[in-house]
C-alpha cells in the first residue's frame, strides 16, 4: 500500500491516477470528506482524512502502508512541522521508503516556500529512513485555470517577465516518473531534478499562436495587481507574500533546472511545450 498525501490537489490527483493505473494500492490522504468521496471514484484502495500539522492524523494515516509520497501543501507556514510529523510517522510504521515530492532549487532563500524544504529535505537525510527526494519544477499545466481567457482574449498573462526562462515539466511526466521512482529501489536515497524544457512567456506564446490558430501575445500582468486579485479570492497573507517574493525573482532570474534526470527517468525526452499545447487544444477541439 502506498500513502499518497494531500491526494487531492493538482499534483495529488495526478500522481494518484497514475499509481492507480499502474495496478498499485493506494490510501489517499485528504482534509475532507467531501475531498475523500471525490478521490474514491479515482479507484484508491483507502482514504483516510487528516491534517498534515496534526502528528496523531499523519501517524493514522501512515500506518501499515509500505511507501509513502509526501506531497507537502502548497506555500504552507507548517512546512517543517509537517515535514517532521511525515518523518516521525514514517519511522515508527517502517516504511521501506518515504518519497518526497520537492521543489527545483530548494537552496534559493529569497524563495522562502522553497527555502523552508531545504530544511525539510535535511532532516529526510539526517532520518535514516530510504528516501528519495524529486525536485520538481513549475508545471505547464499551471496556466490552464487561465487557458480558456488566454483563448478569448488573446493574452497569456502571468506576474513574471515575458523573457524569463522557466524549466516547465509536464505534471504527466512527474506523474510518470514518481510510478517509476515508486517501483525501483535503485532510486533509493537519491535527489533527482524532475524539470521539463527550458521556455519563456515570449516563446510559449509563439507555439500557442501557431497551435490555436490565432494570435496570443504575452502580458506581465503588475504583482499589485495579481496580489489584489489573490486576496480577493481569498488568498492567505502567507501565500501573498511568499508570492510577493516569488514573482521578482522570477523576473530576474526566471526557475532553471536540467531535463537530463527526466529523460534518464523516463526512458525518452520529456514532454516539450508544443506538444503540451497541442494535446491541450485538441481535448478542448481547438486549433488545427
Ligand atoms: N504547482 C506547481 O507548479 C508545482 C511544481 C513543483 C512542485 N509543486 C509542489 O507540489 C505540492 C502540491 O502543489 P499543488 O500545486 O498540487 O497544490 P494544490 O493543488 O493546492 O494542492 C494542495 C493540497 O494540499 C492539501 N492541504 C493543504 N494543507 C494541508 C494540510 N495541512 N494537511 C493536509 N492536506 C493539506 C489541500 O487540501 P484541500 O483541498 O483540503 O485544501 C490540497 O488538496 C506543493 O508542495 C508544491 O510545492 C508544485
Amino acid at each position: 500500500m502506498i500513502l499518497v498525501t494531500c491526494a487531492g490537489g493538482k499534483t495529488g490527483k495526478a500522481i494518484v491516477n497514475a499509481l492507480v493505473a499502474s495496478g498499485q494500492a493506494v490510501r489517499a490522504m485528504v482534509r475532507s470528506e467531501t475531498s475523500a468521496n471525490n478521490i474514491k471514484a479515482m479507484g484508491v484502495a483507502e482514504t483516510v482524512t487528516g491534517d498534515l500539522a496534526n502528528a496523531e492524523d499523519v501517524i493514522r494515516a501512515t500506518n501499515g502502508v509500505a511507501v509513502v509520497y509526501y506531497i507537502a501543501p502548497n506555500m504552507d507556514p507548517n512546512e517543517r512541522l509537517n515535514g517532521d510529523n511525515v518523518i516521525a510517522a514514517c519511522q515508527s510504521a517502517n516504511v521501506s521508503r518515504l518519497v518526497f515530492h520537492s521543489v527545483l532549487h530548494t537552496q534559493l532563500e529569497a524563495l522562502p516556500h522553497h527555502w523552508e524544504r531545504h530544511f525539510v529535505e535535511q532532516s529526510i537525510v539526517n532520518s535514516k529512513l530510504s528516501f528519495t527526494i524529486l525536485q520538481v519544477g513549475s508545471y505547464m499545466q499551471n496556466m490552464l485555470p487561465a487557458w480558456e481567457k488566454m483563448v478569448e482574449t488573446g493574452v497569456h498573462r502571468m506576474a513574471y517577465d515575458i523573457d524569463a526562462p522557466m524549466s516547465l515539466v509536464d505534471l504527466s511526466d512527474v506523474a510518470e516518473a514518481a510510478v517509476k521512482v515508486i517501483a525501483d529501489d535503485g532510486y533509493a536515497n537519491g535527489m533527482f531534478e524532475v524539470a521539463g524544457p527550458v521556455i519563456s512567456l515570449n516563446q510559449k506564446v509563439a507555439i500557442l499562436s501557431k497551435v490555436l490558430g490565432k494570435e496570443i501575445v504575452a502580458e506581465k500582468e503588475p504583482l499589485d495587481d495579481f496580489l489584489d486579485h489573490g486576496r480577493a479570492i481569498g488568498f492567505s497573507d502567507f501565500t501573498l507574500a511568499t508570492m510577493a517574493k516569488m514573482f521578482p525573482y522570477y523576473d530576474d532570474h526566471g526557475l532553471v533546472g536540467s531535463d537530463k534526470a527526466l529523460g534518464w527517468i523516463l526512458g525518452r525526452a520529456p514532454t516539450d511545450f508544443e506538444t503540451f499545447a497541442r494535446r491541450t487544444a485538441a481535448a478542448l477541439n481547438q486549433g488545427s
